[in-house]
Formats: structure tokens, C-alpha cells, sequence
């Protein structure tokens, strides 16, 4: 890694890396992805990664969606979260689900065996079981909510929560669909659980553009203990995190 702006910290295990804009972000954020790819090669067992979905990512795809489709062979992809289909989603105003999302933007481009959360929606025991498979998950990928979430992992989320079913907090539908009252939108998500995220070998949390600043900055003060006030927080207990902004964020403030 060549960035300028690498910063030691005083959160043990969190690794701050600074770009000048998203795209960097993605840029950076796909070198651990292809890293892990090309590790796979050389290995019987699969990598498992864990994709998000959202704005923040989308140069990270835009980078990994021109990679060989033969380089994701020996791969299992994991999906972070899903809306639970509300009753009424044939209304015209339509809402776009997080797999459709997931097949636009790099699934229908890559090999790998893909794993979407919504098509375990009733039974997520087996998702979390699958995460376990072949030595656990290598990397999950993340963003953050405005309100500290991450993945759909509300405020009041457990650092041990499973992989579960969750009501949306109004702040994420009014974040995400404009207002907290949509007929037809969803009201609830399936998510990874804290949990199983922070069994993660490596987990990258990435975060772009100013409205990020001050929910990241909350998430990483070395001088708050995690709570599930902020889930992203939980982080902070994780031996190895890397986080990727494009703006200036000081985890060492006491
Ligand atoms: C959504 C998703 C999260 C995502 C977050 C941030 O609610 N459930 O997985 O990280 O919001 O999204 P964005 O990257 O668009 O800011």
C-alpha cells in the first residue's frame, strides 16, 4: 500500500487508510478483495467474502465487476443484508431489493458460489452456519448508517446478535427511502449479525463523502467504550479492521 496518509492509532486493531475521493476508496477497498482472489488459486479451500450493498461500494464494484471471471472459482460470496418483502410490493412505486442490487452492480459478472441472505429468510440459523464453513468468513465489507448501523444492525444491537430478522429504525427508512412511512416499502431487513461479522478474519468498513464523518468519528473514539448505542462501535473490539474514507477522521482523540 502506497497512500500518504496511513495513520497508527490508538484503537488496537483498527487501521486507518485516507483517500482523496470514492473512487480511491474503491480502488483500495478492491485490492484486499483481489488479494484474497489470488490467494484462493493457490489453495483447496475458498475464500469467503462478505458484500455489502449501498452507495459507498459502488466503485468497488465498478473495479471488481473487469476482474477474470475465473479468478472467483474457488470463492464463496456471502450477502450482508436484505428487506423483507412488505405485504403490497406490487405497488407501482416500487422499491429495488439488495439482491437485485447485488447481480447489477458484480454478481452477474463473477464466478463463485453466491450466497444471498433473502433466500434464507426463514431459515438464517443455516446462513450463519454456511459463514462458518471452510475456517469462517475472511473478510466482510461494510458501510455505515447514518445512525451507527452496520450491515442492518440497528442501535440496540448486541456485539453477539445472529444472523436475524430486524425492524428498520426510522432514521435508516427515511435515510433510504426518503420517509419512514412508504406503503409498500419495507418496515423490516434480514441481517448479518454483529456476531458473525466480528468473527471475521479481516473486516473493511468503508465510508465516503462529509455526512460520514461525524457518525465514524463517534464509532472509533478510542476514549467511549463500544456500545450498542452505535453498533459500528462494536468494531472497536475486532483485532483487525481496516477503514477506508475519502475525508480526514482522527481516531486517536481522547
Ligand atoms: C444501508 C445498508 C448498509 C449500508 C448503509 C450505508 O441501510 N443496510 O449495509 O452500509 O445503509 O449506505 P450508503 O453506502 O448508501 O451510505
Amino acid at each position: 500500500m502506497d497512500e500518504k496518509s496511513r495513520q497508527a492509532n490508538r484503537v488496537a486493531g483498527v487501521r486507518l487508510i485516507q483517500t482523496e475521493n470514492p473512487e480511491k476508496v474503491g480502488q483500495k477497498a478492491s485490492e484486499f478483495v483481489l488479494e484474497l482472489l489470488q490467494q484462493s488459486q493457490q489453495q483447496p479451500k475458498p475464500v469467503s467474502i462478505v458484500f455489502p450493498t449501498g452507495n459507498t461500494p459502488l466503485p468497488m464494484y465498478q473495479v471488481l465487476r473487469h476482474t477474470p471471471y475465473t479468478l472467483w472459482s474457488n470463492s464463496h460470496l456471502f450477502h450482508l443484508d436484505e428487506y423483507v418483502p412488505p405485504a403490497g410490493r406490487h405497488l407501482p412505486s416500487r422499491y429495488e431489493t439488495y439482491e437485485e442490487y447485488m447481480k447489477r452492480e458484480l454478481w452477474d459478472y463473477v464466478g463463485g458460489h453466491q450466497f444471498f441472505i433473502g433466500h434464507y429468510i426463514d431459515r438464517l440459523k443455516e446462513y450463519d452456519e454456511l459463514a462458518r464453513q471452510n475456517d469462517g468468513l475472511d473478510l466482510v465489507i461494510l458501510g455505515i448508517g447514518g445512525n451507527g448501523h452496520v450491515a442492518f444492525n440497528e442501535p440496540g444491537s448486541a456485539s453477539d446478535a445472529p444472523t436475524r430478522r430486524i425492524q428498520l429504525a426510522p432514521t435508516t427508512m427515511r435515510d433510504n427511502f426518503g420517509t419512514a412511512d412508504r406503503p409498500g416499502y419495507p418496515t423490516e431487513a434480514v441481517t448479518m449479525g454483529l456476531g458473525t461479522i466480528l468473527k471475521a478474519k479481516h473486516i473493511l468498513l468503508l465510508a465516503t463523502g462529509e455526512k460520514k464523518r461525524e457518525i465514524l468519528q463517534k464509532a472509533f473514539d478510542p476514549s467511549t467504550p463500544p456500545s450498542a448505542d452505535c453498533p459500528a462501535s462494536w468494531l472497536k473490539n475486532h483485532p483487525n479492521v481496516t477503514v477506508i474514507t475519502d475525508f480526514s477522521v482522527d481516531f486517536t482523540r481522547s
